[in-house]
């Protein structure tokens, strides 16, 4: 018994992990354990023998079970110790410098873009840039004789040889939403949908890839005055003044009818940009009721339905806003200049704290 003593109190003492514990606890005390097998054998003593080794015997089974436990307390104590060791940290250091990174300017303008239409119940939707010839002109009303395809300086993509489909483009506008938009939600509905747009054309204020937001509204007794009030509160809130003043000049587009381009009031006095006094006038968008071709197109019955569309260039009211005066610049990815012109990750734009506060 004291052999049995020696050997597992030794054994337990060695112990590296929880395992090798277990492990030995099956030897020794387990059903088939040395220290059963002998509580086993009492059977066959005589009760003398019995009554001092029965004793003994139990007095070694708690023995072991109790080194056993203490050890698996060790153990893990140990294990704790060695993770808190890895796991120190100097709370007294100094803090990382912050992250280099920077929110691009046409970013930040989606952003506040999103803020602002969403205050006035308008949804976000978005659509490929890699668009169906269908999509991006038969739906709005530009058939394919329509001298609107040739002035949009279309970027093509290659098709399979033998292929005789139209092409898809790289989508030249962001109207073709509107009509992906009314054939997966019907009428009435509130959206907008900014995103990037291409067109063959570059030079100081074209770049072949820009970005535009397209809006859309329609229901049962939309008109040109809700159009109106929609895109004054929105300039207003945008270049962040009080008042604004818009003009309509008649205009013609194939998917509206009638068609408006918008400029504000504004005044280039000393070479900045003030937007709502002055004697110049800012081209800013293209607008208009949605034609009813175009309503059909999405599957929505313009003997019920109306509605405004309007595609605003953001690259342009970006430039506008922050004074950049470049367009080419926004995608050189020039370090220097993001730094400049690029916004916190942190200056997160809302309404109540105020754009670009
Ligand atoms: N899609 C037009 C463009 O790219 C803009 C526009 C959109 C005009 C919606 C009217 C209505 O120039």
């Amino acid at each position: 018994m004291d052999d049995l003593r020696q050997k597992y109190l030794g054994l337990i003492a060695e112990a590296s992990d929880e395992a090798a514990l277990e492990a030995l606890r099956v030897q020794a005390i387990g059903k088939k354990g040395e220290v059963s097998l002998a509580m086993r054998e009492l059977g066959k003593m005589s009760p003398e023998e019995r009554k001092e080794a029965g004793p003994r015997l139990n007095a070694l089974k708690d023995e072991i079970t109790s080194a056993l436990t203490a050890k698996k307390a060790a153990l893990g104590d140990a294990a704790l110790e060695e993770r808190l060791a890895a796991e120190w940290l100097d709370v007294t250091l100094p803090g990382r410098p912050r992250a280099q990174g920077t929110i691009h300017p046409i970013s930040q303008v989606m952003e506040e873009l999103t803020a602002i239409f969403a205050d006035m119940g308008f949804s976000v939707a978005e659509g490929p840039q890699v668009e169906s010839d269908w999509y991006n002109f038969d739906a709005l009303n530009i058939p394919g004789h329509h001298p609107a395809r040739a002035e949009m300086d279309t970027f093509y993509m290659a098709r399979a040889e033998g292929d005789n489909r139209p092409p898809h483009v790289l989508r030249t506008h962001t109207s073709p939403v509107q009509i992906r938009h009314m054939e997966a939600y019907g009428a009435p509905c509130r959206v907008i949908a900014p995103g990037r747009v291409y067109r063959a054309d570059y030079d100081q204020t074209h770049t072949p890839m820009f970005h535009q937001v397209e809006g859309l509204a329609i229901d049962r007794d939309i008109s040109m005055a809700n159009l109106k009030w929609v895109l004054e509160e929105f300039v207003k809130a945008y270049f962040e003044v009080d008042d604004v003043e818009l003009r309509f000049r008649a205009s013609h587009f194939p998917f509206t009818e009638p068609s408006a381009e918008v400029d504000i009031r504004c005044s280039w006095e000393g070479g900045t940009l003030k937007v709502g006094e002055g004697d110049d006038w800012l081209e800013i968008l293209g607008s208009g009721m949605v034609h009813p071709k175009v309503l059909q197109a999405g599957g929505i019955d313009p003997d019920k339905w109306q509605g405004f569309a309007f595609g605003m260039g953001i690259d342009r009211i970006a430039m506008l806003k922050y004074g950049i005066p470049d367009l080419r610049a926004f995608f050189d990815s020039d370090l220097r200049w993001l730094r400049h012109y690029g916004f916190s990750a942190l200056d997160v734009p809302t309404l109540h704290r105020g754009l670009s506060a």
